[in-house]
């Protein structure tokens, strides 16, 4: 009984420390709890530590990248990560010789320094697929910056990559699909300012 008494009194403490969550306030009066607070400091990282995420800390960002919700359970979407300092410049040496018109630094430049790269590809037979992408690419953008872990998404070395097909054949997608977008991942040497947002795109239909 008395163990009861103790776990009751437990489960009330934790229900009331989580309502406190749900309803505390920051100083310009909005809601705010744990998610809230890891979505609003989420800032695109282009300066980072040289050593790549550890793989038991990208296992869990995985795990909520596969989570996301995606059309109708499809989970549309192969995923890719190079990690390994010499696969990463092995890559990066065929997408500068796949874009001879470009200058190296680009190719280089365009990854922002990340060294934990994840590449991500759509099956275009899927209309709703590129959604799927992004979903998945978004929890772990988020499930990674709760973890520490910096984030930043990138378009441009997917352009390179199309004109790569020795870079694109190192990847390995299975055929017919299509690499969408790419993340960069790492442990963060900067803090960058949110940019500002635009909430009057936002208008209720009354
Ligand atoms: C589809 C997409 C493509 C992007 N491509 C690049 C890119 O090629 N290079 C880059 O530095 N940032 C890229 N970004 C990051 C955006 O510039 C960034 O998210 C935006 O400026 C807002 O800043 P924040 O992420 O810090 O809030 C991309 C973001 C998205 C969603």
């Amino acid at each position: 009984m008395k163990l009861f008494g103790t776990i009751t009194l437990a489960l009330c403490v934790a229900a009331a420390v989580s309502c406190g969550q749900q309803n505390r306030k920051n100083e310009d009066g909005m809601k705010k709890n744990e998610v809230i607070e890891n979505i609003m400091s989420r800032r695109s990282i282009r300066q980072y530590k040289a050593e790549p995420v550890a793989r038991e800390t990208m296992d869990t960002i995985f795990l909520c990248g596969i989570n996301a919700p995606n059309g109708m359970n499809r989970q549309s979407w192969e995923v890719r990560v190079v990690d390994k300092p010499e696969t990463v410049a092995k890559l990066k040496e065929l997408m500068i010789t796949g874009n001879p018109e470009m200058k190296p630094e680009m190719v280089e430049g365009c990854f922002r320094n990340a060294p934990t790269l994840v590449f991500v590809a759509n099956d275009p037979a899927y209309d709703f697929s590129a959604i799927d992408c992004g979903l998945l690419s978004e929890n772990v953008m988020l499930s990674a910056w709760s973890l520490g872990v910096g984030s930043v998404c990138l378009g441009s070395p997917i352009r390179f990559l199309k004109n790569s097909p020795e870079a694109l054949e190192m990847l390995g997608f299975s055929e017919g699909y299509n690499p969408i977008i790419c993340i960069g991942l790492g442990y963060p040497l900067e803090s960058p300012d949110a940019k500002p947002r635009d909430a009057s795109k936002i208008k209720f239909v009354e």
